[in-house]
């Protein structure tokens, strides 16, 4: 945000304008650290945090849970249309959204444009106006720098090499599927890189005007260390 934004933001007497609320925007590749920083960053800010990867998530699990084929446009607009943000506090629901296979399931959709569109009012509304009384909101993803939030006050694109990300989305999952084997895990992250990079609509990659982070070989405080710095740089609160 510039500065005659910022000067605009102090004096604007609106709590709902767009332009009061201080943005954090965080994308990258699955497992490149992105969400366990950007809940920190909301942490340390006090801001409202959302994870849109779960509401591409929650749309292919409705496909399935209702036996429709993600693979099938008309069912996945359906499931789209028909979200609903109350479906992430639902835990029993929230907890199935984890899973390899939903995850899959999920950058099969993502690729839709007309299920992108069917769920961009609720990102934004949630951006501008931040749930709770919060001053401001952390949005992870792979396209908030981009498309979403692309006046977010401060943008970071995460990443780190593939075998280290395949090699913690592994570990997470195994407490779930002790037989899932790292190199199924490590395919399944390729080929979403690959689906999510090269889709044509809303593709995932590093904004112009954001900062870029590899985690690769920093611990999660190292990580976080960066990131708060960088956006400090552009956030002073
Ligand atoms: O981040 P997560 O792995 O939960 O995201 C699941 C899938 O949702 C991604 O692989 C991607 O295809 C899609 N997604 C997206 N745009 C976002 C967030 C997630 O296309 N902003």
């Amino acid at each position: 945000m510039s500065w005659p934004d910022w000067e605009r933001r102090l004096t604007d007497p609106s709590p709902l304008s767009p332009l009061m609320t201080p943005i954090i925007a965080v994308d990258g590749p699955a497992a490149s650290g992105k969400g366990t920083l950007a809940r920190k960053l909301a942490a340390q800010f006090d801001f409202a945090y959302l994870d849109t990867g779960a509401l591409y998530r929650a749309v292919a699990l409705s496909v399935i849970e209702t036996g429709g084929q993600v693979d099938k446009e008309p069912d996945a607009v359906a499931a789209a249309r028909r979200f609903d943000m109350a479906q992430l506090s639902d835990a029993a629901f929230a907890a199935r959204l984890r899973t390899a296979e939903t995850g899959r399931a999920a950058s099969v959709v993502a690729a839709m444009p007309d299920v992108r569109a069917a769920i961009i009012v609720a990102q934004r509304h949630f951006a501008e106006t931040p749930p709770a009384g919060k001053a401001g909101a952390v949005l992870d993803g792979r396209d908030i720098g981009t498309n979403i939030c692309p006046d977010a006050a401060a943008k970071l694109f995460i990443t780190a090499r593939t075998t280290i990300r395949a090699e913690r989305r592994w570990q997470e999952l195994q407490l779930d599927d002790a037989s899932l084997s790292f190199e199924t895990v490590l395919r399944d992250i390729e080929e979403r890189d690959a689906r999510d990079a090269g889709r044509a609509a809303a593709p995932m990659r590093q904004a112009q005007d954001a900062d870029l982070l590899d985690t690769s070989d920093l611990s999660i405080e190292e990580a976080f260390a960066a990131a708060l710095a960088l956006v400090d740089k552009k956030i002073n609160l």
